[in-house]
């Protein structure tokens, strides 16, 4: 097989793949990252350096010639699916890359996209780009949908033992790429079509991105009617079913739950002319969560008889979530921004971040967490890694607000 995209997705893909003995190529218009996969580096969290190199002892290398694609049965897409700057999805890196899968294509290809996407994408974008040459889908060449779960930092769910959608673009196609995916993952669901498969993920997706606006929204009016709303959600996840519990926070971070539903409402309002409301509204709520953390800064400063202005601010983790190195997509940089309009001065600390630079502003590291938590003037605790002592962090701080819900200390504000 082979994998274009050697990402958060592809990479690991490649490594159950390989694993189960599989023969995988990789290919990626990447020349460097390509070259330090080949020397056995990693540039990804969930994969050690050690990880490659068995990879590599396995039989997979990466390339960036695109020939690698016509020796192989299967070709899956892991590209990103980003957003235009106007908000819109992006889809230049899946055309460029079906447009080299079409180069190589040949007859009993199985060609799956595995980018999240809007429905449709896989049989009104990919589908024609691959058929330009003559070849037919479900005739010639199978062509299928599959979703990307992994959840980067899960101890307990990786691509083996995470259940995988497929859906193809005939049910011939379902078979072959179903037939194919269960030869590395334990659990397959074949899916009636591509635009289902397309559409599982952007309900996951979109059912998170809500759940978390709703606690997002409640955790403000909670506060100003003095309930303890991470108490709320401790009661309620108690109930053994109809409740799952979601976390309020600095905001949304990570590629997935701030974009995908994008892609989702796109389609709606292309198709139809109508809005998704529910997208819009748990969009805005979410995106206006990092200014309301700096209201809440604000608020513990002004009970000291301070201002923003002048004030010093550490924000303990940048990342989009605990434990990895990501910072895409983070709240913790629109957060930055707002603070330094204000005028605060800045220091950061976090075990996974060696050199902070949110919007191209540089941030100073604080190199000595005691130090820094016992002279900022208010300490904001945005991711909680588990290097993390929170107890110690309690202690020592000045003042610490906890976005996290972390600290049960009765002294420490938390949102
Ligand atoms: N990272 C996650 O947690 C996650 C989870 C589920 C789904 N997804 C989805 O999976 C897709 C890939 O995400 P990712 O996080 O792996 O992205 P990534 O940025 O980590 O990796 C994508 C790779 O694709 C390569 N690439 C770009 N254009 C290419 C082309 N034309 N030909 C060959 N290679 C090309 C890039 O160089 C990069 O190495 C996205 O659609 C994303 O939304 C990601």
């Amino acid at each position: 097989m082979a994998i274009i995209g050697l990402g958060y997705v592809g990479l690991p893909l490649a490594q159950q793949a390989s694993r189960s003995g599989l023969s995988v190529a990789g290919f990626d218009v990447n020349a460097g990252m390509v070259a330090s996969l080949n020397g056995g580096t990693s540039h990804i969290d969930d994969l050690t350096d050690g990880d490659i190199s068995e990879m590599l002892s396995l039989g997979f290398s990466a390339s960036t010639d695109e020939s690698v694609l016509a020796d192989a049965d299967a070709i899956v897409i892991c590209v990103p699916t980003p957003l235009s700057v106007d908000g819109e999805p992006d889809l230049g890196a899946v055309i460029a890359a079906t447009t080299t899968i079409a180069r190589q294509l040949r007859k009993g290809h199985l060609i799956v996209l595995e980018s999240t996407t809007y429905p449709g994408t896989t049989d009104e974008v990919v589908r024609p780009i691959l058929e330009k040459g003559g070849l037919v889908a479900g005739t010639d060449f199978h062509l299928a949908f599959s979703p990307e779960r992994v959840d980067p930092g899960n101890p307990v769910y990786g691509i083996a033992n995470t259940p995988k959608v497929v859906g193809g673009h005939t049910p011939s196609c379902t078979k072959v790429a179903t037939d194919f995916y269960g030869r590395f993952i334990e659990s397959v669901v074949p899916s009636k079509g591509t635009r289902e498969a397309e559409m599982t993920k952007l309900l996951e997706n979109t059912y998170r991105h809500i759940n978390i606006a709703l606690v997002n929204e409640m955790a403000q009016f909670c506060h100003e009617m003095d309930i303890d709303l991470w108490e709320v959600i401790r009661n309620a996840a108690t109930k053994p079913f109809g409740f799952q519990a979601f976390y309020p926070g600095p905001g949304v971070g990570g590629h997935c739950i701030p974009i995908d539903p994008n892609y989702l409402s796109y389609k709606v309002r292309a198709t139809l002319g109508r809005p998704f409301q529910f997208v819009e509204l748990a969009q805005a709520i979410n995106l206006q969560m990092p200014a309301y953390v700096v209201d809440r800064v604000a608020d513990l400063l002004n009970d000291e008889g301070k201002a923003l202005r002048g004030s010093t601010i550490l924000l303990l983790g940048v990342t989009y979530k605990p434990n990895i190195a990501d910072q895409r997509e983070s709240p913790a940089t629109p957060l930055a921004q707002l603070l330094l309009d204000k005028g605060a001065t800045l220091l950061f600390h976090d075990p996974h971040v060696e050199a902070w630079s949110p919007n191209g502003v540089t941030v100073t590291p604080a190199h000595d967490l005691d130090e820094s938590l016992r002279t900022a003037d208010v300490s904001v605790l945005l991711q909680n890694h588990k290097d993390y002592d929170l107890t110690a962090i309690a202690a020592t701080a000045k003042c610490l607000f906890d976005t996290k819900g972390a600290t049960d200390d009765p002294s420490v504000a938390r949102l």
